[in-house]
């Protein structure tokens, strides 16, 4: 749709009266905006988001407005961890659309999501919903996910605009980030996500950055947000993150959400009359909130729940990860399988906190698993103490069988919001049932449930090890066809998998509860440490197996008007048809020894060799340097490779960097004006 075209067909809306315009920036209640019809403004129905839509059901017996339990059933997609894994865009946004179906069919105007923050240490309580350690990944998933959203006439709300990297005194904590840190990765994913993506809406987070909390933060979203990178759309507040409501207005934060009392909405009419706040403030916040409504009042299509379940089963199955396999993996025909584990009949799915939905048609392992194959299951371990008559049937049914797949979750307690996790660790019980396991002398695979890096029970020894994540409503399905070779693994870690909690390079500078968290590892975040310092990790950022073997071969760049152009040959040496996705690393700094500038994942038939190719923004070599992004080496090594710490194909390459137009105030970043009253 042309926002232009559709302003000029909107009524002015400085008529209204300055008491309404304010009544307008605060929401009518936790899921809606006020109305004021004789303006052609009609209240609209915000809903978390990401993984689904999670909205309540008015004729619910108890609503309490937060609880899963009496919203509608949804579709649930796998966490943020999972889709990140699956590095495939076109993918995730028709998970997105998808999700965007159903809100449409529940008059939901806004999904809240994405969630995209960067993951800055394996602790994150909310890591499970984020994409990646890497803020291209990020926001090149992020983007897609808001195209896919918005195809659909929902609108997207990228949340939590920014450096919401902790649950640690999440509502307060002042963030302390350098500058060129603050630009190069806590900024980077969501200023591709505004660029490539054009959500409609923003949420500011609960945090500060720099001293100012950011939903009242005038550096970060008039100055970074909509003046640098031309953002159009409506800044929301996180859930009453808005501490003086005359500040946000002024800083860009169109609406306070949820409805708080009279006082914000009265403090800002005031805040007008005696010019703290201008009118044109006060109108472009307006004006931003009618247009949302006018781009968001489409009909929506009627959702395929069958559908949509096979769009999250294919998400689950692209993202999975075989971070092991001695071959023991797929299990061969006629094999008997002992299945061990009560994760394996009642998954942990889904994560906590407003990402939390009432999921629909929910699959387990264990179901899907016996239609394919001979199983014999005992639950061994699921949470808590462990109970020896348990450990004892599992190993009987292990005796029995062929070969052990064990399914282990993170503790419960771990994937949520508003709590970082303890640790890396499992629950004691689920290392020592795996210990168990292994004395019988049975091939072992594990299968994983979990948001984020967990430390895997006896990695070294087991056979293999499948990270399935939060895998959602198809998850179970998808790893019974990935355990049975039905479905050739193609997820890669978006994260890394580190030896010891304390390898981590934020973990020196992450405290219990925080006033101001200093970012003192600065750029080595994630794998630009790992890769640097040379410390060894129990599985690198963009790892991932498969059933088949790939080989690269024949890299070359060139570039043109459309950007810098660089393929691959990718030969499948094995016997199976397969995905891999070719990363392209740079070192863009003397500092780092290497960083992502691009992505593709390609299929490539059995014993076939495809020619991988992808387009790059010049920008992509760029890193920020006093006060602009530029390109700060006249050459840069170029690497193809399966993983972050794999030598790969290597190639030289000077990039042309197109000349920067500047932004200013009235346009966005394709040079269209942006408000007009
Ligand atoms: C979360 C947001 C969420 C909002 C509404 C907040 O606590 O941080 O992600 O969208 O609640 O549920």
């Amino acid at each position: 749709m042309n926002i232009n075209s559709l302003d000029r067909k909107m009524k002015s809306i400085s008529a209204l009266g300055v008491g309404v315009k304010a009544t307008l920036t605060v929401g009518a209640d936790d899921w809606h905006t006020v109305a004021v019809p004789r303006a052609g403004i009609r209240s609209m129905t915000l809903c978390d988001g990401p993984a689904g839509i999670r909205c309540e059901d008015p004729t619910s017996a108890s609503p309490d407005n937060f609880n899963q339990h009496d919203s509608f059933p949804a579709t649930c997609l796998p966490c943020g961890a999972a889709i990140g894994s699956s590095w495939n865009p076109e993918l995730v946004f028709l998970a997105a659309a998808a999700v965007a179906r159903e809100a449409k069919e529940l008059g939901v105007d806004v999904l809240l999501g994405p969630a995209m923050n960067h993951k800055r240490t394996p602790l994150g309580g909310r890591n499970f919903e984020y994409y990646s350690e890497d803020p291209l990944l990020t926001g090149t998933i992020a983007a897609a996910f808001v195209r896919g959203v918005q195809s659909e006439g929902v609108a997207a709300c990228v949340k939590h605009y920014c450096a919401n990297n902790t649950e640690r005194n999440r509502l307060t904590v002042d963030e302390e980030i350098d500058e060129d840190v603050l630009r190069d990765i806590y900024l980077r994913g969501f200023e591709i996500a505004v660029k490539r993506g054009e959500p409609y809406c923003i949420m500011g987070a609960y945090n500060r950055v720099g001293g100012q909390f950011c939903c009242e933060n005038e550096r970060i979203i008039n100055g970074v947000l909509r003046r640098e990178w031309g953002f159009d759309g409506l800044v929301m507040s996180d859930w009453r993150a808005v501490h003086d409501r005359v500040k946000a207005l002024n800083a860009g934060c169109d609406l306070e959400m949820p409805f708080q009392t009279k006082k914000s909405s009265a403090a800002v009419a005031r805040a007008v009359r005696v010019g703290k706040i201008s009118a044109e403030t006060l109108d472009k916040s307006v004006w931003r909130l009618k247009r949302l409504s006018a781009l968001t009042a489409a009909e929506g299509h009627k959702p395929d729940y069958d559908e949509n379940y096979i769009i999250s089963r294919r998400v689950a199955e692209e993202s999975a990860v075989l971070l092991k396999n001695d071959g023991t993996l797929p299990v061969g025909n006629g094999k008997k399988i002992a299945l061990i584990g009560g994760r394996a009949v009642n998954p942990k799915f889904q994560g906590g906190g407003s990402a939390r939905l009432n999921a629909r048609r929910v699959t387990d392992i264990m179901t899907e698993l016996a239609k394919r194959a001979d199983v014999i299951y005992a639950e061994g371990y699921t949470e808590g103490e462990p109970d020896a008559d348990k450990f004892a049937a599992a190993v009987k049914a292990a005796e029995a069988a062929d070969v052990v797949i064990a399914v282990l979750s993170s503790p419960s307690t771990d994937d949520a919001e508003d709590r970082d996790r303890p640790g890396i660790e499992l629950s004691p019980g689920a290392y020592r049932l795996v210990e168990e396991l292994l004395k019988t002398g049975k091939p072992v695979a594990l299968v994983l449930q979990s948001g984020a890096p967990v430390k895997i029970p006896c990695a070294d020894r087991v056979n293999a090890i499948l990270e399935t994540f939060l895998s959602g409503s198809g998850g179970g399905e998808a790893a019974a066809r990935i355990l049975t070779g039905e479905v050739n693994p193609s997820g890669r870690l978006a994260e890394t998998y580190p030896l010891r909690y304390e390898d981590c390079p934020a973990a020196p500078y992450y405290s219990e509860s925080p006033e101001t968290m200093r970012y003192g590892e600065g750029m080595l975040t994630g794998y630009r440490y790992y890769t640097t310092a040379g410390v060894p990790v129990a599985y690198p950022f963009g790892w991932g197996l498969s059933y088949t073997g790939f080989e690269y071969s024949d890299l070359a760049l060139t570039q043109t008007d459309e950007g810098v152009h660089i393929s691959v040959n990718v030969t499948n040496t094995g016997k199976r048809d397969g995905k891999e996705t070719v990363q392209l690393y740079a070192k863009k700094r003397e500092s780092l020894k290497r960083e992502l500038i691009g992505f593709v994942k390609v299929e490539v038939p059995a014993g076939r060799t495809v020619r991988a190719e992808t387009v790059i923004d010049p920008e992509e070599f760029a890193v920020w340097h006093d006060g602009a992004r530029t390109c700060v080496l006249d050459r840069y090594e170029v690497v193809a490779a399966r993983h972050s710490f794999d030598e790969g194909l290597k190639k030289n390459f000077a990039p042309v960097m197109p000349l920067q137009s500047a932004n200013i105030n009235e346009f966005n970043h394709k040079g269209e004006q942006i408000w007009e009253k």
